[in-house]
């Protein structure tokens, strides 16, 4: 082997290995030219090895030429890289390209039970008078859901409200939200003006007008000096923010035990504007909440003193105000969750 020899073969294993790179189809192929040409047991080692049989003064010469070698398939190896890497780039960007033009799936909203829908209206209505939303629990105790309301045990009164008891001494699901009248005047001193919404119980056969869960809204004021007059308006104005401004409205004789005088609030019927229909029983009235001063017993379990104050309460089924805005017919729908029904109100 003389200097020529391996000069040309070092010139013919470039050759090859520019070829090689050049065909190279990714990054994996490159480390196997890599290895297989410049590693340490490699091709270009192999054909140095010869180095030793040419005379001393040629060997500096081979070993440029092998740097040479070395140093064009090196940046071969590592502009083919590049170039590799930013096409798998861009096979990649195609790939994962997002239309960003493409219309969206529309979300199904979701919207307010109609319950919830007219509780929140009742609220902003009694909320423009100052009246500030309580809860009290669903379970109660008998003494704050009957004693306290100036209904003793065995009290014939009793027998309005058919009560659903829960296996615990002296509890029972609420029949109606006037024992949060009680929590209230625990915990708040006069001026209260208090609005107790809630899910009330009642041991009922249930058909298309009796259901044995339903909601009502309490509302109760206790100050001094307030009077029924005060009571009237306030009604008077709900009637008419609710049903409309032309509504009449009126006070009937009624009785609750926690109530005294008691009355039941009549509005001009919404369906027939007084005239009289099968929605009214053709009285031309219908009657949307009870109400009456508040007894002085009821105020003293509730702490107060009725000398110095006086008050007020009132309470409505909302099913009844939620049929007559959204024209239900059938309390069984607000509970049975189907979102055919559900989905009609916005
Ligand atoms: N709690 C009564 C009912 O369930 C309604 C009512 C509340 C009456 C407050 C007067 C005062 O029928």
């Amino acid at each position: 082997m003389d200097l020529a020899d391996l000069t040309r073969e070092l010139e013919e294993l470039q050759a090859q290995a520019l070829l090689a790179v050049d065909e190279a189809a990714d990054a994996a192929a490159l480390d196997a030219i890599e290895l297989d040409v410049l590693g340490k047991k490699g091709r270009l080692t192999g054909v140095l090895r010869g180095i030793g049989s040419l005379p001393p003064e040629d060997r500096p010469r081979v070993g440029a030429v092998a740097n040479a070698v070395r140093g064009a398939i090196d940046s071969a190896l590592a502009e083919r890289g590049a170039a590799l890497r930013s096409s798998e780039l861009r096979t990649r960007l195609v790939r994962e390209a997002v239309d960003v033009t493409t219309p969206g799936r529309p979300i199904r909203r979701g919207t307010l039970h109609p319950i919830n829908e007219t509780i929140a209206e009742i609220a902003a209505i009694f909320g423009q008078f100052g009246f500030v939303v309580y809860e009290g629990p669903e379970i109660e105790d008998d003494v704050r859901n009957f004693q306290m309301l100036n209904i003793p045990p065995d009290h014939p009164a009793r027998d309005l409200w058919d009560t659903l008891y829960v296996d615990v001494e002296g509890h029972l699901l609420r029949t109606h939200t006037s024992p949060g009248q009680i929590r209230v005047m625990h915990q708040e001193q006069p001026p209260i003006r208090a609005l107790l919404p809630g899910r009330c119980f009642r041991y009922e056969a249930i058909d298309a007008s009796h259901a044995s869960e339903f909601f009502q809204v309490e509302g109760l004021m206790v100050d001094e000096g307030t009077t029924m007059a005060d009571l009237k308006g306030l009604l008077d104005q709900f009637a008419k923010a609710m049903y409309g401004a032309d509504k009449r409205t009126r006070f009937r004789p009624g009785y609750y035990p926690f109530t005294e005088p008691s009355v039941a609030f009549d509005v001009e019927c919404v369906v027939c504007g007084g005239s009289g229909c099968p929605a009214c029983s053709r009285s031309g009235w219908m009657t949307i909440l009870g109400a009456g001063m508040v007894h002085p017993v009821v105020l003293q379990y509730g702490g107060l003193d009725p000398e110095r104050y006086q008050g007020f309460a009132f309470g409505m089924g909302v099913e009844r105000i939620a049929n007559l805005r959204h024209s239900v017919g059938d309390l069984r729908l607000y509970m049975e969750n189907d979102l055919r029904f559900l989905g009609q109100f916005r």
